[in-house]
């Protein structure tokens, strides 16, 4: 379900240090199937302020190695381990062998032993086959979000399915593009948070996974290209993962 992938570097550490542990708010930023020169500060045939303002001022890892799928790659970013070690190499989600191995403690159950608030907003890909393997038992006090590996960007439907969730109950939101709800869960998260505790945020957004499909608005920033119409609405989605992590 997951093609080629380019992990999202944006690990921004939060300048404002909370509580009395001085610990950092944590926000990263995942962008799924994201091409090298599809940014920016790289081309200037896609629009990217945030994503710009973030390497002007932070650093681009220029020799970064990922797997070549996705699911293995957020499993190393989570275990801190190979992905053959993690047991993960990309196989149809829905089966027990597509889940990250629950022997690994993940990132955010490691975060929680230094009191951090952890939260994942988006999509998921680490297996779900039974409660076990969802994010809420591996770590994350909330997850909002899908756990497969792509659906419809609009109305979260995929083979027969809606693939939507808030922790571990359903959560459909048919209408709205979905990195669009991200923002919105984002910023609830980001208003109601607890500020002794430091914040843990893991984005790891759908854009700019197939199906290629963006909003109006974005789309309408770019100009029509006639030799090859997909190329202006994946120049849109990678607009909308920019706005989302503004
Ligand atoms: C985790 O489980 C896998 C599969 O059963 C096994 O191969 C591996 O050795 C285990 N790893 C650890 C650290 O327990
Ligand atoms: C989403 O809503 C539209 C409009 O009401 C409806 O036609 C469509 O069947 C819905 N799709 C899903 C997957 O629920
Ligand atoms: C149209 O798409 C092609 C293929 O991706 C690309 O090489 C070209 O630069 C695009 N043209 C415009 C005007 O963006």
């Amino acid at each position: 379900m997951s093609t080629l992938f380019q992990i999202a570097l944006i690990a921004a550490l939060c300048g404002c240090f909370v509580g009395a542990a001085k610990l950092p708010n944590i926000v990263f930023v995942l962008v799924d199937d994201w091409g090298f020169a599809d940014v920016g500060f790289r081309n200037p045939a896609i629009s990217s302020p945030n994503f710009d303002d973030l390497a002007k001022t932070g650093l681009i890892l220029n020799r970064h190695y990922v797997f070549r799928y996705c699911s293995p790659s957020r499993a190393s970013f989570l275990t801190g381990r190979w992905p053959h070690h993690a047991h993960q190499w990309n196989i149809p989600s829905f089966m027990e062998m597509a889940g990250t191995n629950l022997n690994m403690t993940m990132l955010p159950a490691k975060l929680k032993t230094a009191n951090y608030a952890t939260h994942i907003v988006g999509k998921w890909h680490q297996g779900f086959f039974d409660p076990r393997y969802i994010p809420i038992n591996r770590g994350f006090d909330t997850s909002s979000g899908f756990l497969g590996g792509g659906e419809d960007h609009f109305t979260q439907y995929i083979q027969c399915s809606i693939d939507y969730w808030k922790n571990d109950a359903p959560d459909p939101r048919n209408g709205t593009y979905d990195a669009y709800n991200y923002r919105d869960d984002l910023a609830k998260i980001i208003e109601n948070q607890d500020t002794t505790n430091p914040l843990f945020l893991y984005l790891p957004l759908h854009n700019v996974h197939d199906p290629f499909e963006a909003p109006d608005e974005w789309l309408n920033i770019y100009p029509v290209n006639s030799t090859c119409e997909f190329r202006r609405t994946y120049q849109a989605m990678v607009s909308v993962a920019d706005n989302v992590t503004g």
